[in-house]
This record gives structure tokens, C-alpha cells and sequence, in this order.
């Protein structure tokens, strides 16, 4: 099966010029490559580009989306914006959102809205620190059983599931996660959807691994089961990003 690797490009880069290069960059490497599913999350103003640039290859996401349609939500972009410019996922849940103070209901009403038209959530979830205990696999359970609330079993095909720790994520990161850290957290997550659902929805959802994924360490999660891949920092320095897909590929 193809591996899914997605490109959180978060807020960056700083300017449109910059994006396009990237992107243009970055969609040439990914023609040479077979068995890789890209998806590019760029920020709101960037997706245009992509439309632009008729990107084939590569699947346009988006990082965030409001619950609501349409109305009055200054600051706010609905679902069917992001699928009228081609957006076929979008992150929701992610640990840098859930800072900034979204709650789980808050998570699944946009996880819901987003299902029902058809653009497809790469849901996150990941606890702040871990104890001896194995009390964060209870905090993950949580986050997992409040943030997919009402997805049905013909629906909950569509989601992926990405495992970001906190502690693993972005500048201030501790660490990555070690590959045996990253499988026991697979398949409590499998054990939870199999327990909400059933063993097949279990054996077919996506468990894909982010937090300081580099060339380095990109292939031996890739190795150790997760479906895929989600990169922040390395995904927008384009040299960085090739020496990743070129070690998984
Ligand atoms: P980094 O790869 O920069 O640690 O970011 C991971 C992430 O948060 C992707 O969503």
C-alpha cells in the first residue's frame, strides 16, 4: 500500500513567492516517485497556488476549518471554501490548535461538518507528557472516543488518525518518539476504533506518526507500521523534504 505522507506546512512560508517555489519544487520531486500518496496542507492564502500550478500529484489539504457553513464568523473558512478550491482533507485536532483552547466537542462538530461535505479529517491526537502509569492512554482514548462522537462505521473509513505527542512537536520539541513508543500507541488506537466499531474498521483506518520526523527517522516508523507520515519543520525547507522522500521511497 501506497505511504501517506502529509506536509504540515503550519504558518509558513512568509511570503506567496516563497510558497510557489516550494510548491513547484516540491511537485516536480513528487512525479519521480512511486508508492507516496502526498498531501500539502498550506496555509489559507497559499491554496490558490495550487489550482495555479495544477498540481496532479499531490492532494490539497487545509489545516483548519469552522463548523458552520456559512454566517456571520469573522476570521473564519467553511468546508465548502476549502472544497470549491479542491481541498480534499483538512487537520483537525491538531496540538497547536488544541492550545490556542479548542476543546474535543469543539474538534468533533468541525470533525462532523467536515465528513458530511466530503472533505476527508486527519484527526490528531497526542498527550502533553507521559507517565510510568500508561494514564496517557487514557487521555488518548478520550480524545479519540469525544473528537469521532456520532462518525458512523461507513464513515469512520474516511478519517485518519495521526499520533502527535506534544513533547514530539515542532521548535521547542523534546524529542521524537521511539518506534516501540509509536507501535504500543498503534495498537491501543486500533483496540479503541475496533471497541467503538468493529475489528474491521480497526484493521482499515490510517495510523500515520508526527513529531520531528526527518531523513533520519522517516523510514524506520514507516518500517515499524505507521501508514504514513505527518512533517512539519522538514517539509518546508524543500532540500530537507527531498532527503525525506528520497529515504522512503
Ligand atoms: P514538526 O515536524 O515540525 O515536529 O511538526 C510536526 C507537526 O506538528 C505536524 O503536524
Amino acid at each position: 500500500m501506497n505511504k501517506l505522507i502529509i506536509a504540515n506546512w503550519k504558518m509558513n512560508p512568509a511570503s506567496e513567492k516563497e510558497a510557489e517555489k516550494l510548491l513547484i519544487e516540491t511537485s516536480k520531486k513528487i512525479k519521480t516517485l512511486k508508492d507516496i500518496d502526498l498531501i500539502i496542507c498550506p496555509p489559507f492564502p497559499y491554496l490558490f497556488l495550487f489550482k495555479k500550478n495544477k498540481t496532479t500529484k499531490i492532494v490539497l489539504g487545509a489545516q483548519n476549518v469552522h463548523k458552520e457553513l456559512e454566517g456571520s464568523y469573522t476570521g473564519e473558512v467553511s468546508v465548502k471554501m476549502l472544497s470549491s478550491l479542491g481541498v480534499k482533507n483538512v487537520i483537525l485536532g491538531h496540538g497547536e490548535r488544541r492550545k490556542l483552547g479548542e476543546t474535543d466537542e469543539f474538534i468533533n462538530q468541525k470533525v462532523l461538518t467536515s465528513i458530511k461535505n466530503k472533505v476527508n479529517p486527519i484527526f490528531c491526537i497526542g498527550e502533553s507528557s507521559r507517565d510510568r502509569d500508561g494514564n496517557f492512554l487514557s487521555f488518548l482514548e478520550d480524545q479519540i472516543k469525544k473528537g469521532l462522537n456520532g462518525v458512523t462505521k461507513s464513515q469512520i473509513k474516511n478519517v485518519v488518525i495521526a499520533y502527535e505527542p506534544l513533547w514530539a512537536i515542532g521548535k521547542n520539541a523534546q524529542r521524537e518518539a521511539t518506534r516501540e513508543e509509536f507501535v504500543e500507541v498503534k495498537i491501543f488506537i486500533k483496540k479503541v476504533i475496533s471497541d467503538l466499531y468493529d475489528s474491521k474498521s480497526a484493521h482499515g483506518i490510517k495510523i500515520i506518526y508526527g513529531g520531528s520526523i526527518n531523513s533520519n527517522n522517516a523510514k524506520s516508523f514507516l518500517d515499524a507500521g505507521a501508514d504514513g507520515l505527518l512533517v512539519g519543520r522538514d517539509s518546508i525547507n524543500f532540500k530537507k523534504f527531498e532527503a525525506l522522500l528520497d529515504a522512503i521511497k
